[in-house]
């Protein structure tokens, strides 16, 4: 009989990576890839894979418990791998109590579930929770997170993933169910939504748009290619010990605004521009409120007890992304039409 295996949020930006990996990798599972199709998910994201024998898509409400508790009944998933979120702080800033619902409940909800169905014989059975370095807070100049830093969450975005997490471990603790959660620091990549810096900046640049910097831009993050997140998981979910946590970065932290200039100084060379065209496009704007100073990981856990290691340099990653994005422009087009542009006006204000 085939393991089956239940990825929440597959048609999001990690999770359609990984519901790719794991559709073409292991012919032995079947995936089903649950997703509420938010303005952050897309079928389009997973158009390569979605005739394939091992997998179904099942559009659903990690929040709905009756839906949740059928589908468990009907399909006995014996492993969850955890995506489905609202994954954006600046809309958690404008919407916190939706971020409370999906990611507080939706994840209660499906901890419940997974309960009720196993409760009895947990054996090869597995809640593989996907999280954010976020949940650690911010860091000053110095240090890095590692498993056992504080939870110190800043944002509705980070403070409700943080309880997530509990409700993880409290799972685990309360009711015996294996579990293992990571923590990973941002992710960039093909067909991540325009929401986030990156994809956000290079269309911009693409359409001639100011690029509004935060603040003064001198606010660091951890930079992973998302490929290398996937296979992170992968490891994770079938060699990690039960009951651990795994740090997931780069080792690669940016200055927001050096990244904004390689970005630009990139893009001036792919599009045939003089150098520095588009750094003339980069404006600094009202900072974010509570913004988060400084993350960045120690992965030495997953890296010496698993052997992960990121396969592509930054510069590497960056410049695959950019070609995707101009090699999938139609994908830019559809997911920057209709309600995106209310967002970017209330978000922006059309800077
Ligand atoms: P995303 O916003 O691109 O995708 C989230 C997906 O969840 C979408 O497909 C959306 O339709 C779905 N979804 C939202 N609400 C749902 C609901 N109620 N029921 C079912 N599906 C629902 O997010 P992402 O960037 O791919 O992040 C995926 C996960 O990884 C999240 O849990 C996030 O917290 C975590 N994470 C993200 C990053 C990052 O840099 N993007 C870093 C570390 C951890
Ligand atoms: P983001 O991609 O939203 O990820 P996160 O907030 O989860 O780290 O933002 C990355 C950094 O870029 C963060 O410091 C905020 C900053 N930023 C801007 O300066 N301008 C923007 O328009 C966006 C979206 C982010």
């Amino acid at each position: 009989m085939k393991k089956r295996i239940l990825i929440t949020g597959g048609a999001g930006f990690i999770g359609s990576h990984l519901v790719r990996r794991f559709v073409r990798k292991y012919s032995d599972y079947h995936i089903y890839n649950l997703d509420l199709l938010t303005y952050a998910g897309n079928l389009e994201n997973l158009k390569d894979i979605e005739r394939s024998e091992n997998y179904t898509f099942i559009k659903g409400d990690i929040t709905d418990q009756n839906f949740i508790n059928k589908i468990f009944e009907k399909y006995k998933f014996d492993s969850v791998i955890h995506l489905a979120a609202e994954s954006h702080v600046d809309r958690s800033i404008n919407d916190p109590l939706l971020f409370a619902k999906t990611n507080i409940l939706g994840t209660m909800i499906l901890l419940n579930s997974f309960k009720e169905l196993w409760k009895n014989n947990w054996t090869n059975k597995l809640f593989y929770h996907i999280s954010t370095d976020e949940v650690y807070g911010s860091l000053g100049e110095a240090g890095l997170f590692k498993e056992d830093t504080s939870y110190d969450p800043n944002s509705p975005y980070s403070a409700s993933k943080a309880s997530s997490d509990h409700f993880v471990r409290a799972y685990g603790e309360t009711y015996s169910m294996p579990y293992v959660i990571t923590n990973c620091s941002n992710n960039y990549g093909p067909y991540q939504f325009p929401e986030k810096l990156i994809p956000l900046f290079i269309n911009n640049i693409l359409c001639n748009k100011s690029l509004p910097v935060y603040g003064d831009g001198n606010y660091t993050r951890d930079w992973l290619y998302v490929v290398d997140h996937a296979k992170a998981i992968d490891l994770v979910f079938h060699k990690g010990k039960n009951r651990h946590t795994y740090n997931i970065g780069g080792f690669n932290e940016w200055k927001n605004i050096d990244l904004v200039k390689l970005l630009c100084d990139l893009l001036d060379e792919k599009l045939d521009r003089s150098k520095g065209t588009s750094r003339q496009l980069i404006t600094f704007v009202k900072d974010r409120a509570g913004h988060d100073l400084r993350y960045a990981i120690d992965a030495n856990k997953i890296q010496s007890e698993l052997g992960w290691s990121p396969s592509v340099t930054f510069e590497q990653g960056l410049s695959k992304t950019i070609d995707w994005y101009l090699q999938n422009k139609l994908w830019l087009e559809n997911t920057t039409s209709g309600r995106y542009k209310e967002y970017y006006k209330n978000q922006y204000n059309n800077v």
